[in-house]
């Protein structure tokens, strides 16, 4: 439990305030910044428990955190956020290329000049009152040669919190900056708030106006006005997929909005595979399913849950890493029944953000149990009952609520979670939510295959999402928002990759989602997605047949595993066969769809795209 410090025996010439780098260009960039941002005081980041303990203290004292009941989840702290700060800003994600070109349709482009000209405005005094805490962090083990560091300037002492169980942060990190063996990205970050003297602070400042900005040439993020998520946890989605994207493309790996996990069959076979769904498509889910009945003796290891960064090693085979080092997971429908390794995880040393309050001092989300507590505050911090939830239609935690969790505390974190040299990737599989079309599974016939029906994966709208309800939307590996390129080039990039290789990933796509005439889900999901994943393995390891069809490898039914699944043999049959149907007609109708992606990006679409598309159709 954090204790109570005496805060004006800190205030003055702390040690923190001292720099914990030697690297001179570090340090001057640090006292630019200060000069243009302006802050009351800077603060060095150790990353120590003390200092951690001391700034979630400070966090409690400003009305931000409040301090779970210790008993029930000990080390967690509770945050809500502004109600205009609540989720990613798509629409103020900028990628500021020289060329306009370069960043492609899919992405919001301004002129980097401009946009530094503008930057330079809105930072200059915006930390006034405030302190800067300066923030190294490495992606990926430190010391890994996979791994990239980054430094984040902040005025966020929730932003330092949340990042040191998100990222490895502190003193090992600055050691690491101090060899000058690795270039260092500068993450600029801002809440947008200055303070005036005397002026009381609100719980969570940020400002109307969001900049989430990236300069893939320099490698530079620049971020203004928020304090949530992806918007202000630089590491994440900027760094590790924007920027890391551009990097991966010079150097020549990948770097992925991907799960990764392991197999392990009961002969301690394991075979790694990495997943990329959209999000709120299920890649936390699946990265810590736990195998069902019939499954006894396998067993699923988690590497990670969101992001991958995949590299050919010497021999030419596909290693991966998880860069992150916790998992920022939603709380809503996480559950001892949907995912009870999750509820494990998050038990202890948690951050939850915008999920409901209960008068213990718990918490509580929609879908965590059958019953909602009598009462609660919402994450607007205003009353909520079942009553008041049935009559307003307001859920007591926002759909977009999280947690933030140590990654070690997953009980089934793989052993080699942490390896620097990452872990050898066999199968790459995509999927999205497809409510027809689209079967349970498919194996695509070859690399180039497979990254044609990664390229034009589609998912479908969500009322969270707006736009046509039901209407598929293309959202190519799951990258659309965090490609920090054009996305043609990406396509193309991914097609080279191969050529690097000695033994290529066998590529997979599933849904989950398929519906049957009533409108319900055909398949049961979540560990019976193992059944999917066993045959999966069994491909990749030429132990299962194939029965070719016009789109790729499926199963025929006895290539599964049905055992232990409550249902009956009929039962089992007749959904297969409707959740496998490669109905020509929809498919060719499909394909046509696809046209809309391909004209966008047709000046910089690779031609393997043109002809893997001319051989679909000739096949339906
Ligand atoms: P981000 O963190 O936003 O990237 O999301 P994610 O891809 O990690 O998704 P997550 O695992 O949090 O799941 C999102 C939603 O999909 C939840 O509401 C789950 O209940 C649901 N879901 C996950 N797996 C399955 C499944 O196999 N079947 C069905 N029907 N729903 C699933
Ligand atoms: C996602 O939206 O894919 C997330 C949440 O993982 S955030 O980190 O906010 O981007
Ligand atoms: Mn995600």
């Amino acid at each position: 439990m954090a204790s109570k410090i005496d805060k004006s025996a800190t205030a003055v010439l702390s040690p923190s305030s001292v720099p914990l780098t030697t690297n001179k260009h570090l340090i001057r960039w640090v006292e630019k910044m200060a000069d243009l941002t302006q802050p009351d005081s800077i603060h060095w980041v150790d990353g120590s428990k003390e200092e951690y303990d001391l700034l979630c203290q400070q966090l409690v004292d400003a009305g931000t955190f409040t301090q779970l009941n210790q008993d029930l989840w000990p080390g967690c702290f509770y945050a809500r956020s502004a109600p205009n700060d609540v989720a990613r800003v798509e629409d103020r994600t900028f990628i500021c290329s020289l060329s306009k070109d370069t960043a492609g349709p899919t992405n919001n482009w301004e002129d980097p000049f401009q946009m530094r000209r503008k930057l330079k405005q809105i930072f200059r005094g915006c930390m006034r009152g405030r302190t800067m805490y300066v923030l190294p962090f490495s992606m990926g083990p430190i010391g890994s040669p996979m791994s990239q560091i980054g430094v984040q300037l902040t005025d966020s002492a929730y932003v330092v919190v949340n990042m040191r169980i998100m990222a490895r942060i502190g003193a090992p990190v600055f050691a690491e900056i101090d060899k000058d063996t690795k270039r260092v990205v500068p993450c600029m970050h801002s809440v947008g708030a200055p303070l005036e003297p005397g002026q009381q602070d609100v719980s969570w400042p940020c400002n109307d106006e969001k900049y989430i900005v990236h300069f893939p040439e320099t490698r530079e993020i620049w971020s203004y006005g928020s304090g949530y998520g992806g918007n202000a946890l630089l590491g994440k989605k900027c760094f590790a997929l924007r920027i890391a994207s551009n990097i991966a493309r010079d150097e020549g790996w990948m770097a992925e909005h991907m799960l990764i996990l392991g197999v392990e069959s009961p002969s301690h076979e394991k075979t790694y595979v990495a997943a990329a769904f959209p999000s709120a498509c299920g890649k936390t889910n699946f990265a810590m399913l736990i195998p069902p009945a019939g499954f006894e003796g396998w067993k699923i290891w988690t590497v990670g849950d969101d992001i991958a960064w995949i590299k050919p090693d010497a021999t030419g085979r596909l290693r991966a890493i998880n860069p992150e080092s916790g998992f920022f997971g939603v709380a809503p429908g996480t559950s001892a029944k949907t995912n009870p390794n999750a509820m494990a995880t998050l038990a202890k040393n948690t951050i939850f953000t915008n999920v409901a309050l209960t008068p213990e001092g718990g918490v509580w989300w929609e879908g965590m149990t059958d019953t909602p507590p009598k009462e609660c505050l919402d994450w607007r911090g205003n009353l909520w009952t079942p009553e008041i939830g049935r009559k307003t239609g307001q859920p007591a935690a926002h759909p977009n609520g999280r947690f933030t969790a140590p990654a070690s505390q997953c009980p089934t974190i793989d052993p080699d979670w942490e390896n620097p040299q990452g872990v050898p990737i066999s199968a790459i599989i995509f999927g999205g939510r497809r409510p027809s079309t689209m079967p349970l599974v498919y194996q695509a016939f070859n690399w180039s295959g497979g990254v044609y029906a990664g390229a034009t994966m589609g998912s479908e709208i969500t009322a969270a999402s707006g736009g046509v309800l039901g209407k598929v939307r293309r959202d190519p590996m799951a990258m659309l928002p965090f490609c920090g390129y054009h996305m043609g080039d990406y396509f193309r990039h991914w097609i080279k990759m191969q050529r690097t290789l000695s033994s290529t990933p066998r590529v997979f796509h599933v849904n989950w989602f398929r519906k049957g005439a009533d409108g319900k889900f055909l398949w049961p999901g979540y560990s019976e997605n193992m059944r999917v994943l066993k045959w999966i393995v069994d491909r990749v390891r030429g132990r299962a047949q194939g029965k070719e069809t016009p789109i790729g490898w499926t199963p025929h039914f006895e290539d599964i595993r049905w055992e232990g699944l409550d249902m009956s043999e009929e039962r089992r049959r007749a959904i297969f066969d409707e959740l496998q149907t490669v109905d020509r007609a929809a498919w060719r109708k499909e394909v046509m769809d696809h046209e809309e992606l391909f004209l966008a990006l047709h000046d910089h679409l690779p031609p393997e795209m043109i002809y893997e598309r001319e051989l679909l159709i000739c096949r339906l």
